[in-house]
């Protein structure tokens, strides 16, 4: 039996950096959305050991992919091995946690294929030794995270928003990003009145208080993603955010966009995905090849 996994992108709807913390972490109040932009994950049993199989050449295949690290924390509780395939779609150094998510859905499909009974929290806990944003990804949908991103609150809201992520042709690295972080003067919506706005279901106010505190250190490292969004929201959009620490920017676009239209206004070397938001991963279920 092979079992294949969606492993979808996430955006940041809000990130607030709260403080530096002693870890050489900061401690974070964030909006995850999971997205339909999705890698696939293929988990079929062998006698023993682990083998990742990637179509990206220029991605790891050993030790140092997080998808192969997923695994290894789970194999002392089988007598069994596995082989991972990974068709990579999810562009990478990009804010939108493809190595993340390829991880979790490894954890998620080698719980059922290994039948390990493991709960979604347990997952959540081991998933958090691989990185900040992995236990999200246990869980999909839309949810809070707070510590430095590990503690994940699911939210069981069905959001519509017709979005464009773009993938410049860069990108940026996350503690770069994070070094980089000044506090901010300005005032900034809270989570609360974020929350708020996805729960009203407002698609001008939402985009309105989109807000992610790391994206002025990312424009300072590239200008270029400025001007972008100011070019978007020019055009119409219902607000533009840097998704996590970057490289993507997301576009929230208004009802009846035309897609060609907003494709082209994506200068050279620029990549840009028309989504829309995915509940949690229970609706991304899980299909067995026999
Ligand atoms: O947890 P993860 O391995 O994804 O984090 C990568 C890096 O991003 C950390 O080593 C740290 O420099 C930075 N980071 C941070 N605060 C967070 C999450 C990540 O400073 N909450």
């Amino acid at each position: 039996m092979t079992i294949r996994e969606l492993a979808p992108a996430k955006i940041n709807l809000f990130l607030q950096v709260l403080g530096r913390r002693t870890d050489n972490y900061h401690e974070l109040v964030t909006v995850f959305q999971t997205i339909s932009l999705h890698d696939e994950v293929e988990l079929e049993p062998c006698s023993h050991g682990i083998q990742l199989i990637c179509d990206a050449s220029d991605l790891p295949a050993g030790s140092e992919n997080l998808a192969y690290r997923a695994a290894a924390l789970l194999l002392p509780r089988t007598a069994g091995g596995v082989v991972i395939r990974l068709k990579k779609t999810i562009p990478w150094q990009a804010g939108l946690g493809g190595g993340s998510s390829d991880a979790a859905a490894v954890l998620r499909g080698l719980n059922g294929l290994w039948e390990l009974g493991m709960s979604s929290s347990e997952l959540a806990e081991l998933a958090a030794q691989l990185g900040s944003d992995v236990p999200f990804f246990v869980y999909g949908g839309t949810a809070v995270g707070t510590g430095r991103g590990e503690l994940i609150q699911p939210l069981h809201l069905s959001i519509s928003l017709h979005l464009l992520v773009v993938k410049p042709p860069f990108g940026l690295s996350t503690p770069a990003v994070f070094r980089s972080y000044r506090p901010l003067l300005a005032e900034a919506p809270s989570v609360d009145e974020f929350l708020q706005a996805l729960n009203s279901g407002d698609q001008t106010l939402i985009g309105k208080l989109l807000h992610n505190d790391l994206e002025a250190a990312a424009f300072e490292l590239r200008p270029e993603l400025a001007q972008l969004k100011e070019k978007l929201l020019q055009n119409g959009a219902l607000g533009c955010l840097l998704s996590g620490s970057g490289s993507s920017l997301f576009a929230i676009l208004p009802q009846g966009y035309d897609a060609d239209q907003w494709l082209g206004l994506l200068p050279n070397g620029f990549r840009g995905f028309l989504c829309i938001p995915e509940k949690g991963n229970r609706a991304l279920a899980a299909e067995c090849i026999v």
